[in-house]
């Protein structure tokens, strides 16, 4: 499978003032093959968030380079690189930002209308689709305030699916959700994986993590260590439990 994230030598650092630097992200060197679930754990502060940013091409990198489906992402001007945002990724976050006089419908539709690639009716034929893939259909005419945490959430994971990407951005997208919800959430995020799409989660929740299919663990700005626990398959009955013991131990070996 080719890679469709290739990162090399990636550093971010702060300035602080005008002599001191902090190092955020120090010497990473990662490649995801097309397709892959990924997630990344550690501790807060650890650059979980930055190095999402930065590979997604939403924050600037201080040195070192990023491929994206084929492209170095690196060098592209700030507009290339928005319209690659727009058309080939998808970002999840833990708070969804909904504008309030809008229904949930009109939010997904907003940026495929304003991207003017399809005609209205097709667009709002693909978010009627993707709503009821997520199982929130009869909410299209609600507004924010008419929805819970866990329904909201597939309303982001819906606006995320409608340019098609070849890849998801989440940080910590069930952070906020229950127990029940997040295991919705993720059996959802396990069905576009299957459907093709690669996934990169950023999580705190070793459940959620189990559920990936590589773990990526960092520390102080650098990959310290990774697990790969292969394809969670839910329908197959795999044992969520064994993989979330597994991955727990290693955790635990790994000083976490
Ligand atoms: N805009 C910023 N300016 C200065 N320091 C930042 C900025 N964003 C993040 N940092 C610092 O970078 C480090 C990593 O942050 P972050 O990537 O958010 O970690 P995580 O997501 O793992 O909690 C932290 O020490 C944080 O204070
Ligand atoms: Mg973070």
């Amino acid at each position: 499978m080719k890679d469709i994230l290739e990162v090399n030598n990636l550093n971010k650092s702060y300035s602080l003032n005008k002599s001191e630097e902090q190092a955020v992200l120090r010497n990473i060197d990662l490649r995801i093959p097309e397709g892959q679930f990924v997630s990344v754990m550690g501790a807060s502060g650890s650059g979980k968030s930055t190095l999402l940013y930065t590979i997604s091409g939403m924050d600037r990198m201080t040195s070192g380079q990023v491929r994206f489906d084929q492209e170095d992402i690196s060098s592209l001007p700030d507009k290339t690189l928005a319209a690659l945002r727009r058309n080939k990724m998808g970002f999840i976050f833990q708070q969804i930002h909904l504008l309030k006089n809008l229904t949930l419908l009109d939010n997904i539709v907003l940026s495929e209308y304003l991207a003017g690639r399809e005609s209205r009716k097709a667009i709002n034929r693909r978010a009627r689709e993707l709503m009821s893939e997520m199982g929130i259909a009869e909410l299209e005419d609600r507004d924010v305030t008419q929805a819970s945490g866990g329904q909201l959430q597939r309303v982001g994971i819906c606006r995320a699916l409608m340019n098609r990407p070849k890849m998801i951005f989440g940080d910590e997208p069930t952070g906020a959700l229950n127990s029940k919800a997040t295991s919705e959430i993720m059996a959802l995020l396990g069905r576009i994986n299957r459907s093709g799409t690669t996934i990169l989660l950023v999580t705190h929740d070793v459940k959620v993590a189990a559920r990936t299919e590589r773990v990526l663990l960092m520390e102080d700005g650098r990959i310290v260590g990774e697990q790969h626990l292969g394809k969670y398959e839910q329908d197959r009955n795999d044992d969520a439990k064994l993989r979330e013991e597994k991955l727990s131990s290693w955790l635990l070996q790994m000083g976490v």
